[in-house]
């Protein structure tokens, strides 16, 4: 590679499995993980973060099945400033090919009154973490949370230091969204310029969204030299979130001519990426969200539709095929056969192997029986709905009827397998979702607070499938089940289902104190 073509290369790192997580509800089974860190990996991303190994057993074995199984990717693990933190980040990312640990303390005024350390103290603390860090490993990130509300002479104080102990990535993390890109632009400026040893590491910029500018802000990071952007699938992350990798990904490849640099992403994984966390992490993509919104690529106008035909470039800055979707739609129908609804998948994205592909075509089936024509986006919440309801499931919808109308009570008639045993009750509500949500309390009691329920139709029509989506709290942990049928009652069952399987994944985790950033 020439000197000036590594100058272009940013490097993605990915940390949908850590930052992202930490959304309130957005929580992931150790197979979804697996699942979204395998296409990560294939797609490009140069570095996973894979998740805070001290948080949590599940966060450790997580980390830790990752490692093993990346094949490209650098496998990063997060700790916080002490020892304890660092040796069990290390034992879970040191089994990968290309391991990283990156650890953190907060330096702004308002994050050093935490742990009650005063400036020397906390470059103390900051000099032995760093270099105990890297003792065990040679590729070690070092980030000062809150950086943008962090005296300027005191970053670069302490990014020397974390610099000196031999941190080989600096990330500058805008920990509350706070920052704006020229602000962005000038804190990388300034280190780049102040900072002795700064041309011998990678800065990383790390932005959250709460005022709706971290693409902009990570893109002006590295107009001023910053060379790894980390980022989320769909900007999923802590309250508005972060930097979405399709947006800063399609940015630079769009506006080369403006943004002159490159990332090993393959961008036709886009749209699979996007679809596959919006499942597994129950955080429907609006839809008017760049690039990966179901109305990116939608004209609806008269004259942007007559545009359209006569030259897509008239009102599209990218085609829909660059981020993996598809130009046409075939309509599939109840006459499509196994080959045909094959070729449709991989199309969307969903490569399936024969096992798959004969649950889904079952299911397909069940569904061109009820509906004339099965659009793409029927397809999508089947595959979606097929991801989320595992076999190993603990608790299993076998049988639902309702009675539901005018005059009350509704009532559902439910059968449950919980743990391989089937359980049956009859209960009434106010309305038939009430109802079948106190049937399924009643045989899996619990206490959690039904935080959200919420139902999207998937596609226009009386006969189309509704997507539910369903939140819930217990004890501070929030939960969020999905599912879509064609019947909006059936679908809501499944959903609570999904919600209450989560919940009972997540009562067996335990959670240190804090163990969160
Ligand atoms: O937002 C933040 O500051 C973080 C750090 C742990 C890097 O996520
Ligand atoms: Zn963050």
């Amino acid at each position: 590679m020439t000197d000036a073509k590594a100058q272009d290369r940013v490097l993605i790192f990915d940390t949908t499995l850590r930052d992202g997580e930490q959304s309130p509800g957005a929580t992931m089974t150790l197979e979804e993980k697996l699942q979204i860190a395998q296409l990560l990996d294939e797609m490009g991303v140069d570095i996973i973060e894979a998740g805070f190994p001290i948080a949590s057993e599940g966060d450790f074995e997580a980390v830790t099945r990752i490692a093993q199984i990346a094949q490209n990717a650098v496998i990063c693990g997060l700790a916080r400033a002490n020892f304890k933190d660092i040796d069990r980040c290390w034992e879970a990312v040191r089994h990968a090919k290309q391991p990283r640990i990156h650890t953190f303390i907060g330096t702004s005024p308002l994050h050093r009154a935490i742990p009650n350390l005063d400036q020397d103290q906390m470059a103390e603390r900051i000099h032995e973490t760093v270099s105990h860090a890297r003792d065990l490993c040679d590729n070690v990130q070092w980030s000062p949370m809150d950086a943008t509300r962090t005296e300027h002479d005191y970053l670069c104080r302490v990014v020397e230091i974390a610099i000196k102990a031999g941190a080989t990535t600096i990330n500058i993390p805008d920990t509350v969204g706070y920052t704006a890109p020229r602000e962005s632009a000038g804190l990388i400026r300034m280190l780049r310029e102040k900072v002795p040893g700064a041309d011998t590491i990678t800065f990383a910029t790390h932005c959250h969204n709460d005022l709706g500018m971290a693409t902009a802000n990570a893109l002006a990071a590295v107009e001023a030299g910053a060379r790894q952007i980390e980022c989320t699938i769909n900007g999923l992350g802590e309250r508005a979130g972060n930097t979405a990798l399709e947006e800063v990904v399609m940015a630079m490849k769009v506006r080369n001519d403006i943004m002159p640099y490159r990332t090993g992403i393959d961008t036709t994984r886009i749209m699979q990426a996007s679809r596959l966390v919006a499942t597994v992490s129950g955080f429907p993509v609006q839809f008017n969200k760049a690039i990966v919104g179901k109305n990116a690529f939608a004209h609806e106008s008269g004259i942007h539709q007559d545009g359209m035909l006569k030259n897509a470039e008239t009102f599209e800055i990218m085609r829909p095929e660059h981020v993996g979707l598809n130009a046409t739609s075939l309509v599939m129908g109840k006459h499509s056969g196994r080959a045909a609804l094959r070729s449709k998948l991989a199309e969307l994205g969903y490569g399936v192997g024969d096992n798959q592909l004969n649950d889904v075509f079952v299911r397909f089936k069940e569904l061109a029986d009820r509906k004339k024509e099965v659009f793409d986006d029927d397809l999508i919440a089947l595959m979606q709905d097929t991801d989320t309801h595992a076999a190993n499931d603990r608790v299993q919808v076998k049988r639902l009827r309702v009675v539901c109308g005018t005059d009350g009570p509704q009532t559902a008639e439910m059968t449950l397998v919980i743990d391989g045993v089937e359980h049956e009750v009859t209960s009434i509500g106010d309305g038939p979702v009430d109802a079948v949500f106190k049937a399924v309390q009643s045989l899996v009691p619990n206490t959690a607070k039904l935080n959200l329920y919420q139902v999207h139709a998937v596609t226009e029509g009386t006969d189309a499938q509704a997507t539910v989506s369903v939140r819930l709290e217990e004890g501070g942990k929030i939960v969020t089940g999905q599912s879509a049928d064609t019947d909006t009652v059936v679908a809501s069952a499944r959903a609570y289902v999904n919600a209450i399987n989560k919940l009972l994944v997540r009562r067996l985790k335990t959670a240190p104190e804090a163990a969160s950033a």
